[in-house]
């Protein structure tokens, strides 16, 4: 690598500067935490910021179809970006590190390079992408998955959310549809900073992660019809009983994964009750089941499982049950040498590393089929995530963004003066 690009750092205080400014907007009372649903007024209001920042740095910004924002800056030469992101919007307990820091360390790299004052080859990019999370408009990573063709515009566009809102219309409210098309041309290399999310970087005392890959994920909503009447008056065996039958869904997936073994985890995430009284046997159930393997022929035999038990279960409940496929992605591999690239940078810089695999889902795995793609993790406090109380010391915010910083660099290229110079003549 170039002795200029070894000498550039990231302003460590400026990065975490930007993350509490962009925590204070729907900050959760208390914590450092902020719920920023997507598509919602705060996650508007995030988004103005980021935009704002962008625009503070002279970036050309542009907006796609679905929301997805990108920050651009020249190379001496034309031609796609290294591009670095991830997202801004959260779950409802959201902290202030998920999704935030790979956007708002891109904005670092920027400057750092700008205040260095040189130019790189190729453009540099920055981007946030829309509905990372799913937690409102499923599936998760949304955004990106439209960024890199992998759903169609106008199916995204028509997604109804867990609160009733179509995806197009509360795009259009908060003004994020942009004119950019999508799918977007491949950039040059996507590489995404973000927090573990997980326990083994912090138990180990490591500092960086080089991500191998993300495993499988199978997101189904299940929903129960039975029959409500009183809870004191109707005998136990003649009960059509949601409730029961939500909560044998909950204890099936948990033993399930108990019996598969590590990696396979199971999740019920969301329980609704109709009509949720202490005294009526409940009508209707409606909840989330959430299933994650590397193996992505142990996770279909998991979904497998979960059908037979469900056509059990009515039988057995006297009560409809029906489900829907919110989300199902294949674990993914990034490219080796992008891996290798991460150990390199973190080796370089003297930072402690391992390489693992991620159980979150990201962005960076849509990228993964369309270009080189990687990842950098930094240790998240005791594996905290989707809490308000994530946290992740500032010394390991600045270590994972001089990674970023050194990666990009080295796929981007350090222009030599005279390159500059004849770029600068032609445009
Ligand atoms: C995204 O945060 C996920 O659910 O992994
Ligand atoms: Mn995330
Ligand atoms: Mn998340």
């Amino acid at each position: 690598m170039s002795p200029v690009a070894t000498e550039i750092s990231i302003d460590g205080r400026g990065l975490s500067d930007r993350l509490a400014a962009l925590a204070s907007i729907g900050e959760i009372e208390g914590t450092d935490g902020a719920c920023r649903l997507a598509l919602t007024d705060e996650d508007r209001d995030g988004r103005d910021l980021v935009v704002a920042w962008m625009r503070d740095l002279g970036l050309e910004v542009s907006i796609d179809g679905i929301g997805n924002v990108i920050g651009a800056l020249a190379g001496a030469e034309p031609g796609p970006p290294v591009m670095c992101g991830s997202h801004i919007d959260t779950v409802r307990t959201g902290g202030r590190y998920d999704g935030n820091l790979g956007v708002l360390a891109g904005l670092q790299v920027i400057e750092a390079v700008q205040q260095a004052g040189i130019t790189t080859r190729r453009p540099l990019a920055v981007g946030f992408f829309t509905d990372e999370e799913g937690a409102r408009f499923p599936p998760d990573m949304l955004g990106s998955l439209v960024y890199t063709g992998e759903l169609p515009l106008e199916e995204a566009l028509d997604v109804v959310g867990a609160d009733g809102a179509v995806l197009g219309a509360e795009l259009d409210r908060i003004g994020y549809r942009g004119p950019a098309p999508c799918p977007s041309p491949p950039p040059h290399a996507f590489v995404e900073l973000h927090i573990e999310q997980g326990p083994i970087l912090d138990a180990e005392d490591i500092v960086i992660g080089a991500v191998t890959g993300v495993q499988g994920i199978s997101w189904t909503e299940i929903t129960v019809a039975g029959q409500s009447n009183h809870a004191g008056t109707t005998p136990m065996d003649m009960r059509h009983d949601a409730g029961w039958a939500a909560t044998r869904i909950a204890v099936f997936v948990h033993e399930l994964a108990a019996e598969f073994g590590p990696p396979q985890v199971c999740t019920v995430g969301r329980v609704e009750l109709h009509p949720n009284l202490v005294n009526v046997v409940a009508s209707d159930a409606v909840i989330t089941v959430d299933m994650r393997n590397t193996d992505d022929h142990l996770l279909t035999e998991a979904e497998e499982r979960l059908a037979a038990f469900l056509e059990e279960l009515a039988a057995e409940s006297g009560t409809g049950i029906s489900s829907r496929r919110l989300a199902r992605f294949a674990p993914v591999e990034f490219a080796p040498e992008m891996i290798d690239r991460v150990e390199r940078a973190a080796g370089a810089l003297g930072l402690s590393h391992r390489r693992l695999c991620s159980g979150a889902g990201h962005d960076a795995q849509m990228f993964a089929p369309v270009c080189p793609t990687s990842m950098i993790f930094v240790p998240s406090w005791q594996g905290i995530s989707h809490n308000p109380f994530e946290h992740t010391e500032p010394d390991h915010l600045e270590a994972g963004a001089n990674v970023l910083l050194r990666v990009m660099l080295e796929l981007a290229e350090i222009a030599e003066a005279s390159e500059v110079e004849k770029a600068g003549a032609t445009t």
